[in-house]
This record gives structure tokens, sequence and C-alpha cells, in this order.
């Protein structure tokens, strides 16, 4: 438990994942936390073709919560042995989320990431915060290897001085736990210079101050409908500002609506499918190049429906509440077919076509 609206679940690849009651949303598949972040996010950017020649990476991770997609891009750095010098921001309002994020049961392979996350992270942790991974309730979904020097800190003989102290209890795991059991990863830790900067606000409000020169973005906001603040067309605009010409944007959305907006907003847009080839997100770019399966005739035409009319939020700042209200009305005047009536046209016309032939 987080607090009484967020809480822990395990999700069926023994992954941690999070529930908020307050949303009604989930953070993470049930399927599982990291398979979603690999599936959805890391492999549709294929890190080795695209951009492991990168002498610098510049990645964008908005709504990072416990930080799977993050964790698993670095898994897969790793696991490919990619050279660059990488640079993560990380846009989050719920500090608690990115500061438990390295403690988390999160099915990664390797202990250097959450030593990366720590070592970035050190400066912002407080002692609440060691409280909170040390609640009974959560330790589940905690790994117990860390839990057990959090655990160090809060007993009565520890002198706890603050900074000082977490300094102490990182250099603790440092030796413990990375430098002992992942010799080999120190050379990856050489090679590599990770450097980790977090945004605890409104990611509409961060956008506007970062300075761009992004290749990867991650977009893992709720879903559109009930919070539909990261979707609009101004988000996107000002995403696409930020991006670089060979960049990507990876997100698990589906939506016509969200894929209109980042049309509008100028990009060139595909889908991801999974192993099954089921279509499960959207990837957008700068470069008609990197996108490796374009959208067809039935995307398309779902974007001309109501399904593909997107949220407006003119300064980036107005509530969920005004953006889906616009958005109703702008629906209602545009008075556009119906998805389901395209739908069953579409079929339709496919059925025909394929009588013809
Ligand atoms: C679906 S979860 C993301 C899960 C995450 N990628 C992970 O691996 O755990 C959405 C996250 O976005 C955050 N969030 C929602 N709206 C936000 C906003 N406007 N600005 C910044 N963060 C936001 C929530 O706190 C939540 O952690």
């Amino acid at each position: 438990m987080i607090d009484e609206n967020i809480d822990f679940c395990l999700t069926q690849d023994g992954s941690a994942g999070l529930f908020n009651k307050e949303v009604n949303d989930i953070y993470h598949s049930t399927y599982g936390a990291k398979a979603e972040a690999l599936e959805k996010f890391v492999r549709p950017l294929n890190l080795r073709k695209n951009f492991a020649q990168k002498k610098f990476l510049k990645v964008l991770d908005i709504c990072y919560g416990i930080g799977y997609n993050t964790k698993t891009f670095l898994e897969e750095v790793i696991k490919l042995n990619i050279n660059s010098k990488i640079e993560i921001d990380i846009l989050e309002y719920d500090k608690r989320l990115v500061l438990i994020s390295p403690f988390i049961k999160d099915n990664i392979k390797t202990d250097i990431i959450s030593y990366i996350l720590f070592k970035n992270l050190s400066d912002i942790y407080d002692s609440d915060m060691f409280s909170l991974i040390d609640l009974p309730e959560n330790r589940k979904f905690l790994r117990a290897d860390l839990r057990r020097f959090n655990k160090k800190i809060l007993s009565p003989g520890y002198n706890f001085k603050g900074l000082n102290s977490i300094r102490a209890f990182l250099h603790n795991i440092y030796y413990h736990y990375v430098s002992n059991r992942n010799k080999k990863h120190l050379k990856c830790l050489k090679n590599n210079v990770f450097k980790i900067s977090t945004y605890f606000e409104d990611a509409r409000k961060s956008i506007l101050d970062l300075s761009g020169g992004y290749d990867i973005v991650f977009l893992d906001a709720f879903t559109p409908a009930k919070l539909p603040t990261l979707w609009s067309l101004e988000f996107f605009t000002r995403l696409y500002e930020l991006m670089n010409e060979k960049s990507m944007l990876v997100t698990y959305s589906n939506s016509a609506a969200v894929r209109h907006a980042m049309i509008e907003a100028g990009f060139f847009v595909g889908k991801i499918f999974d192993k099954h080839g089921r279509a499960c997100g959207t990837v957008a770019s700068r470069s008609d190049e990197l996108i490796q399966n374009k959208l067809d005739d039935y995307d398309r035409g779902l974007m001309r429906t109501n399904a593909g009319v997107y949220f407006r939020d003119k300064n980036l700042d107005s509530s969920a509440e005004e953006i889906l209200r616009e958005w109703e009305e702008r629906k209602r005047s545009l008075n556009l077919p119906s998805s389901s009536s395209f739908i069953k046209k579409y079929k339709k016309q496919r059925e025909d076509r394929c009588l013809i032939l």
C-alpha cells in the first residue's frame, strides 16, 4: 500500500504492479508489469537497429510510476552491450513511486539497475520513504535483499543522520549486492554514463521547461477516456518539438483519437503488435523510416469517425473535466459517423471484395 488510493498487486509474470482506486485504473497490465514494458515499450524501439550506434541517447519517460519502462530499457541496453551515454528525464507527479521503484520486485534480471537508480536518486530520499518501504503489507512486493538494508536504517540502535545515513545505505547496497554479484556488469557501468533527472509535477508543465533533443519517449499515462490530460493535440505538438528527427515515441494506446492527434501534431504513426499478432500500441516518429507497421485503411477510416475526435488542451493547463466537456461538445457539433457504423461498413466491403476475388 502506498496510500488509501494506491495499492500493490502481483501481476502474472511475478512482477509487482499498482492499482489506483481514485482513478479506477491499473498502472500495469495484469498479464505482467515487466512483460508489458518489454512488449509495448522497449521491443518496438528495436534498440539494436535504431539506436545502438548513437554515442548519446536521451530518453523521456512520461509517467514513470514505479519505473518499468526505464528499467526494462536499461536492462535491454545492458543486454545488448550498448555503449551510449544515457540521459533519462523522468516525469511523474508522485515522488513516492519514483523513490520506491528501485525496491520493487520487478523481474528485472540485474541488480545494477536498482543501483543506477539509487545512485541518481540518493539525494531525494527521506526517512518517511524508508518507513513506507518497511510496511509489513508491502513486503511481498519489494525485494527482500534491499529491504534488509532498509530495515537496518530503521532499527532502534541505528543512528539515523539524515542524508549521510542514506548515502551509507546506498554504499552498502553497492558493495554487498552489486559489486560482488555482478562483477561483469560493472564494466557496463564504466562504459555507460547514466544520468537521471526527475520532475515531480504535472508532466504538462515539465514539457514546457525541457530543452528537448529526445531520441526515445515513453508515454504511459492513464487511459485517455479516464484522464485525457496527457493525450491532447497540444501535448503531442510540444512532444514533436522536443524530439529529434530520428526518434521514437511509444505508447500502449491504440486509440484512434490519440493516433489522429499525433498525426495532426506532425508525426508519422504506426502500430505495435504483440507476439500473437494483436495490435497493442502505437509508435510515433518525425521520420517515416522508423515506422515499421504503418496504419492501414481501417485505422485511417476509424480516425474519420467520432472515435477519432482528439482532445484539446489549448494552454496545457485545463482540468480533465474541462477537456472532456469541450471534447463532448466538439464531437456533437462535428456529428461524424459512429465508429460502429464504420466498422460494420468496412467489414461488409471486405467480405464483398473477398467474394469478387
Ligand atoms: C499507468 S501509470 C504508469 C506506470 C509506469 N510507467 C510504471 O512503469 O510503473 C500512470 C502514472 O502517471 C502518473 N501521472 C498521471 N498523470 C500525470 C501527470 N499529469 N503528470 C505526471 N505524472 C502523471 C501517475 O502518478 C502514474 O504513476
